[in-house]
């Protein structure tokens, strides 16, 4: 029986996120999209991966579709389940990237604490911060899942844009607005920032 926890020094090290990025061959980095719903947020976010994966880079997506209906579906809109809604978000991808993978994340998160708490958390010197800009009437013109026309009949409370508040972000590292941009335009600009930092030389 094994007493002595030196005899196998070198087992007794959990692997690093620098073994696991060596393993992927790629920097790990969180990419955190904020904007209004309907902004363009999850389609810009897709459409990264999409670019990545080709050139070979591990990512994951964080949107609401994965996180709201399942770890956080016990969480609403007030700003208490919001706050906790960004922090659990922000605890797992902190998860995701010690592991190496190219992590993205795309919700509203619509104020700077919020945004603050999450960098924080996943580390400031992994996050670079994308505001998708396009402005509320854009978005409430699309209303892809028609939540704006039933906030303004007072159908949803706490509506961000409409019956909450969004605070702007005061330095993000870039601006996407996609009512003047194109998809493509958006993720060409993204693209050349997130393959500066996440390509091992
Ligand atoms: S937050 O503020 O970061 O916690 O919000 P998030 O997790 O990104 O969830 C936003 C999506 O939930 C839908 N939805 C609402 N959004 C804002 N306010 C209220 N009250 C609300 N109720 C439901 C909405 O479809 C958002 O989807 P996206 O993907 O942003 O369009």
């Amino acid at each position: 029986m094994m007493t002595d926890n030196n005899i196998y020094p070198i087992f007794d090290r959990m692997l690093s996120r620098q073994d696991k990025e060596e393993l992927l061959g790629q920097h790990s980095m969180m990419i955190w999209f904020t904007g209004l719903s309907g902004s363009g947020k999850s389609t810009i976010a897709i459409a990264l991966e999409r670019e990545l994966h080709k050139r070979g880079l591990l990512c994951r997506i964080l949107d609401g579709d994965n996180i709201r209906s399942g770890i956080n579906n016990n969480l609403g809109f007030t700003e208490a389940d919001r706050v906790e809604n960004i922090r659990r978000i922000a605890e797992v991808s902190k998860l995701f990237i010690d592991t190496g993978i190219i992590t993205i994340a795309a919700f509203i998160s619509p104020n700077n604490d919020i945004r603050e708490m999450a960098a924080n958390i996943i580390g400031q010197e992994n996050f670079l911060e994308v505001y998708v800009s396009t402005p509320l009437a854009e978005c409430e013109r699309r209303d892809v899942k028609g939540l704006y026309a039933k906030a303004r009949r007072g159908e949803i409370q706490n509506f961000t844009g409409i019956s909450a508040p969004f605070e702007a972000p005061a330095h993000p590292a870039l601006t996407l607005d996609t009512s003047v941009l194109s998809l493509e335009e958006s993720v060409n600009k993204l693209l050349d920032l997130v393959l500066s930092k996440i390509q091992i030389k």
